[in-house]
């Protein structure tokens, strides 16, 4: 709201030609869009209602944090490095889902053997 009303004045032809210009916005407007369902299903009537669709909605978030640290990496002007610290973290937390997930994979993979 506050890119629309100060930076591009409601005219959508000029946000057009800033997303050409400056294609980080378009990240930033794609983590918005896509932060909207998860706002709206962030409560435990959603979750008991859509049951494991919810986890698989929510998985979301991985794709909204590469757009979002990458939206504000390219926003950055030459020799800031502001975005640095987060884009570790993320990349840190991203390991770690990643290695956990393998480690579970494995771990099930396993009990099925003993039991087979
Ligand atoms: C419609 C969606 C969005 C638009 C059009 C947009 C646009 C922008 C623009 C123009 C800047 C540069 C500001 C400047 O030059 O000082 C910026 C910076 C930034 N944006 Fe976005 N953004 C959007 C969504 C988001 C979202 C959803 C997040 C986080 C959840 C986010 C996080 C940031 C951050 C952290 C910065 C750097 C701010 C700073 O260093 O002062 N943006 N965004």
């Amino acid at each position: 709201m506050i890119y629309l009303h100060f930076d591009a004045t409601w005219d959508l032809q000029a946000v057009w030609d800033d997303i050409h210009e400056r294609p980080f916005i378009l990240l930033g407007f794609t983590s918005l869009i896509l932060l909207l369902p998860l706002a709206a299903t962030s409560n435990n009537f959603s979750i008991r209602r859509l049951g494991t669709y919810w986890k698989k909605l929510h998985q979301l978030s991985y794709v909204i944090i590469v757009c979002e640290i990458t939206h504000y990496w390219l926003q950055m002007k030459v020799g800031q490095t502001a975005a640095m610290p987060y884009a570790v973290l993320a990349a840190l937390l991203l390991a770690f889902r990643l290695w956990a997930r393998i480690n579970n994979d494995r771990d099930a993979g396993l009990e099925v053997q003993e039991r087979s």
